[in-house]
C-alpha cells in the first residue's frame, strides 16, 4: 500500500462521507518570539530545542514534522485563517477546541486567549467549533478545590461560547467533550455540569463514560497504543447514545527526544494508518474528530507539513465531496505567505483578506 502513488490512494478511498460531519482536533498552545516575551513556546522547544536553529534545512522544532508555513503563533490571525481556509476547502465542517479551562497557571491563560482568537477565525471562515475540556489541568495545576473551579470553568463555557451562533449542537445542545475523565470523577461531574443542565451534550473519552455522572451521554474515540483492535471492538460493541470516531495519521512522539515525559508507544504515520482509521471511522459513526490538526508534539498532525505537503487534507476533500480542488489549498498558502511579505502594505493587506474571505466564503 505504501508504494501506490498518492492518486491510486485517494481513488480507492474516496468513499462518500454522506452526512458524516468531520472536525479536527485542535491545539492552542503555540506561541513564537513575538507573542511570548521573546522565547519560542515551549510546545515548540520542549526541553531542548530551538527552531533559531536551522538542522538540515528546517527550523529545529520539537517534532518530527514541520509546518507548512514554520513555527507559528496560534493567535496569529494570518495563521488562523490560514489553517481554517485549509479545512474549509477539504470539507471539514469545523474544530474541537482543546480548551485548558479558565485556571490562573503555567501558560493556561495564554492558551485560553489563543483560543478565543481561534474561535473568532472559526466565525470569519464559517466553521463550527466545540470545545474539548482538559479536566486533567485541575490536577496538573494542583487546584485545591476543584469541583469550585469545574463550576467556574462550566458557567464561564455557558457564558461566553455556548451562545455563539456557530457553537456546534448535538441533540438540540453544546456539545462539550472532556479529555478524561482524569481529575474529576462520578458524582463530582454531576456538581459541576449541574449549572449547565439542562443544555449540555457531554461527552468523555471512550471507555470512561461510567466514571463520567449521569449528565454523560456518549463518548469519543481517540489514538490508543493496540491501533485498531480497541477501536474494533469500541465501534462494534460499545452502547452509548452519541459516538465520536476518531481518524488519524499515526503516533510519532517526540517526548523522547524531546526531553519530556509523556505516551511513547508508535503508530506508523502516513497515508496508510490515516486512510485505515478514516474508512473505519466512516463506517461506524455519524461524527468524526480527527486525532489531531497539529499537535506536533505527539505526531499527529494532518495540517500540511513540509514533509506530507497536502496528503491527508487532500484525502479528506475527495471523501468528503468537497467542492473545492487542491489547487484552493495551494491559493490560500500563497495568501498567507503574501501577507506574511507586506505586513506593511495596509491596501495589499486588505487586498490578500478580501481574496481570503471570497475563498473561503465561495460556496457559503
Ligand atoms: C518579559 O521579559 C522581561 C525581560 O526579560 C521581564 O522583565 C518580564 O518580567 C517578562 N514578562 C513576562 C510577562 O514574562
Ligand atoms: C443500547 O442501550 C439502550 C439504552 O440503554 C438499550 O435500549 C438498547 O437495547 C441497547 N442496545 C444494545 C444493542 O445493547
Ligand atoms: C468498511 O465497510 C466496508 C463495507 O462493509 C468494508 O468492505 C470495509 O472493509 C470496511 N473498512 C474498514 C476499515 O473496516
Amino acid at each position: 500500500m505504501k508504494t501506490l502513488p498518492l492518486s491510486s490512494i485517494l481513488l480507492l478511498y474516496a468513499l462518500p462521507t454522506h452526512g458524516v460531519e468531520v472536525f479536527v482536533h485542535m491545539m492552542p498552545w503555540f506561541e513564537t518570539k513575538e507573542t511570548n516575551n521573546g522565547t519560542w513556546g515551549q510546545h515548540w522547544t520542549m526541553a531542548n530545542r530551538n527552531p533559531d536553529n536551522i538542522v538540515d534545512g528546517v527550523p529545529e522544532i520539537a517534532s518530527f514534522y514541520h509546518p507548512e508555513i514554520g513555527p507559528y503563533a496560534s493567535s496569529d490571525p494570518d495563521v488562523i485563517d490560514w489553517q481554517m481556509g485549509i479545512m474549509k476547502a477539504a470539507g471539514i465542517s469545523g474544530i474541537f477546541l482543546d480548551w485548558p479551562g479558565t485556571t490562573d497557571a503555567f501558560d493556561y491563560p495564554k492558551n485560553k486567549e489563543n483560543a478565543e482568537a481561534i474561535i473568532e477565525g472559526t466565525k470569519r471562515n464559517g466553521l463550527k467549533f466545540a470545545v474539548v475540556y482538559e479536566d486533567n489541568n485541575l490536577n496538573l495545576a494542583s487546584v485545591p478545590d476543584k469541583i469550585a473551579q469545574g463550576v467556574a470553568d462550566m458557567e464561564y463555557l455557558k457564558s461566553n461560547y455556548f451562545a455563539e451562533d456557530n457553537y456546534y449542537r448535538v441533540k438540540d445542545a453544546p456539545l462539550l467533550l472532556d479529555f478524561g475523565p482524569q481529575a474529576l470523577h462520578d458524582n463530582e461531574w454531576d456538581q459541576v455540569l449541574e449549572p449547565l443542565e439542562p443544555g449540555t451534550t457531554f461527552v468523555s473519552l471512550w471507555n470512561q463514560g461510567q466514571q463520567a455522572g449521569n449528565f454523560v451521554e456518549g463518548e469519543f474515540a481517540w489514538v490508543w497504543a493496540d491501533y485498531v483492535d480497541s477501536l474494533i471492538v469500541w465501534y462494534a460493541n460499545r452502547n452509548v447514545s452519541v459516538k465520536i470516531g476518531v481518524t488519524y495519521p499515526g503516533f510519532h512522539a517526540f517526548y523522547g527526544e524531546g526531553g519530556w515525559p509523556g505516551p511513547m508507544f508508535y503508530i506508523e504515520y502516513g497515508v496508510e494508518t490515516f486512510t485505515r482509521t478514516w474508512e473505519m471511522a466512516l463506517n461506524n459513526t455519524e461524527i468524526i474528530q480527527i486525532c489531531t490538526w497539529n499537535d506536533y508534539g505527539e505526531g499527529t498532525v494532518i495540517e500540511p507539513t513540509l514533509e506530507y505537503g497536502t496528503q491527508f487534507v487532500d484525502i479528506i476533500q475527495q471523501s468528503t465531496g468537497s467542492q473545492y480542488t487542491p489547487e484552493d489549498f495551494e491559493e490560500l498558502t500563497n495568501i498567507y505567505f503574501m501577507k506574511k511579505k507586506h505586513v506593511d502594505n495596509p491596501s495589499m493587506l486588505d487586498r490578500l483578506r478580501r481574496q481570503h474571505h471570497a475563498i473561503v466564503r465561495r460556496f457559503d
